[in-house]
Parts: C-alpha cells; structure tokens; sequence
C-alpha cells in the first residue's frame, strides 16, 4: 500500500480484528485501532509491533456498546484521513443484556455502533471528496438464511421469537444483527454511490481462537457449539482476515460497492437482507436508535 495509508478497525484488540490490523501493518498501513480495554488495546498493539517492527500504530479507547461513545469516537475520527474502515467488533450477549443507556448489548454493538460509525465518517469523507474503503465484518449467509431480521423487535423483547433451547438465543440474536450488517451495507452503500467511498460486507469464515461467544454459550452450545470455537481443524484468525483486508487493499475491487463476500468471492445474502422495503424500515429505525436524520 501507499505510505500514509491509514486504516481503522474495530474490535482489534483481540482474534479476527487483531489479525486485520497486524496484516494491514504489515502492508505499511497505518492503523487505528479501536478497543474498550486500555489494557487490551495497548497489548493488542505490543502484540503486533512483535510481529510487524516498525508498525505504525494508534489506540483509539471506545466502548462501542455505548452510543455516546460511537459519537465521541466519530468526533475525535473526523479529521483523520481515513482510507479504510473496517467495522469488525462484535458480541453474543444475552437477551436481557442492556447498556446503561438502554439499549440491548448485543443490537447496540453489531448494528446500531457501525450504523453511527460508518455512516457518520462515510458521509463525512464523502462531502470531503475523498476516496476510502468501508468494510464490515458479518457471518455465514447460509447459516443466517434461517434467521431474518425481526423489524417489530429491534431489541429482542420477545425472547421466545428467538427459538428453542432458551441457551441458543444469543446466538439467534447475534445472528439476527450479523443479517442487519448486510442490509446497513447494502443501504449505506446506495446512500453513497457516486461517492469515492465504496462499503461492502465480508464473513471472515469459522475461525477457531476467538473470544466470541465466549461469554454466552451454555447448556448445549456450552456442549456443542463452543467446541467449533477451538477446533484444532478450523482455520485461525489470519484465514479470517484474509477477506477484510482484501476487500480494504485489492485493486482487483477497486470501485466495488454494495456487495457482500466470501472467501473473497461475491455471493448473494438471504432476499430478507437484499428487500429495499425491509432495508429502509431497518435504516429508519436505526437512525431513530442512533439519533441520526433519516437523510443526512
Ligand atoms: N470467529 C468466527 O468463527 C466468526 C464467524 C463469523 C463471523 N465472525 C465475525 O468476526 C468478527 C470478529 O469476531 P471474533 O471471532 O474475532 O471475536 P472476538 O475474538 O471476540 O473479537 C471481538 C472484538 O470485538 C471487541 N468488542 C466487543 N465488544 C466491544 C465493545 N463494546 N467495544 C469495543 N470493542 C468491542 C472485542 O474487544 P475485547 O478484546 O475488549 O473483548 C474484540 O476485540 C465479528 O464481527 C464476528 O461477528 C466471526
């Protein structure tokens, strides 16, 4: 990359987000990191000038659960020049799980913190005439086929909406903010075509040796599903940047918009995701969420 390339990327301090910004590194990029934990972060950063001497790097503390702490991130962001903006962070939190403003953990920091995040600096650097890549980090469209984004329910208030066992519903939820992260990529990236900032969407693969979930799974994912999590035969966090960081370096997307990709090839998500009546319900209720105009 261009010396003087600058990314930033979230939830860096620790698996999927932690290996984007040592590959970014790496490449000669600058990069800001975003984490909660000043500990973390400054760890996170230890961690990568081991492996990458001479990385350029920032820490930027920011408990992105917490919308006020988005808006301050986004102030303190917008004189940076930003090239690349990769929105990686992400938990499994219980369903009855709020923040101290009140808004369900899980909603909060998958889909209402990027919404505010991208859409705030995207349109900033948009009205600047500059040129960058947005990157958001969903999951498997085959596996969120099943779960489609409940407009009446933003919140996950109805706990039973959210299947059987009752262990598997933060799963189910954090599924459902993983199908908003497409339809925000697909809307975003409409709102700004004609832009140089381009937006899509990637799902890093099953990466073994990350924390999340971590917190959440029980009863039968405790059993079950968390030993996806460390399976020696699943790929680690590098494989899982593979397709981020693609997407933030490659020629070969130059002026891609609006797409969402796997293994670094363009697939299709679920029609509930694609349905611009459904995208513009979601897009309007998050800038309500977020206290955005619907239309900047
Ligand atoms: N692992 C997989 O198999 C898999 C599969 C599909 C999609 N993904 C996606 O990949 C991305 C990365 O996940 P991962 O597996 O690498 O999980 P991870 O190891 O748990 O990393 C998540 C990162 O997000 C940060 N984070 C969480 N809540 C935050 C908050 N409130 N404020 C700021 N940072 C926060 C964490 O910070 P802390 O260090 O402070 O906890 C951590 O750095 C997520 O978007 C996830 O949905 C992963």
């Amino acid at each position: 990359m261009d010396r003087g390339t600058t990314a930033v990327v979230t939830g860096s301090t620790n698996g999927i987000g932690e290996a984007i910004a040592r590959q970014l590194a790496a490449a000669e990029v600058d990069v800001v990191l975003v984490g909660r934990d000043r500990g973390r972060l400054d760890a996170a950063q230890e961690r990568i000038r081991t492996a990458v001497p001479g990385a350029r790097l920032r820490g930027e503390l920011a408990d992105l659960a917490l919308l006020s702490e988005v808006r301050a991130l986004a102030d303190r962001l917008r004189d940076t020049r930003i090239d690349i903006l990769i929105s990686n962070a992400a938990v499994v939190a219980d369903l009855t799980d709020h923040t101290s403003e009140g808004v369900q953990r899980t909603l909060a920091t998958n889909h209402l913190a990027p919404y505010l995040l991208l859409r705030t600096l995207g349109e900033n650097l948009a009205a600047a005439g500059q040129s960058a890549r947005l990157v958001v980090v969903g999951a498997s469209p085959t596996a969120l086929r099943s779960i489609p984004v409940h407009l009446d329910d933003l919140g996950f208030e109805n706990a039973r909406a959210h299947g059987f066992p009752p262990s598997f519903r933060p799963f189910v939820a954090y599924g459902r903010t993983k199908n908003m992260n497409a339809m925000f990529v697909y809307s975003l990236a409409e709102q700004l075509a004609g832009t140089g900032i381009t937006v899509n969407g990637a799902h890093p693969g099953i990466i073994r040796h990350t924390g999340l979930g971590r917190d959440s799974a029980r009863g039968l994912l405790r059993a079950f599903g968390w030993s996806q999590w460390v399976n020696p035969l699943l790929p680690g966090p590098d494989a899982g940047a593979d397709t981020p960081v693609w997407l933030a370096t490659s020629p070969e997307v130059n002026g891609v918009t609006g797409r969402f990709f796997v293994r670094r090839k363009d697939v299709l998500t679920a029609a509930h995701t694609t349905d611009p009546d459904r995208r513009a319900r979601l897009w309007e209720e998050s800038a309500n969420l977020t206290g955005l105009p619907v239309r900047s």
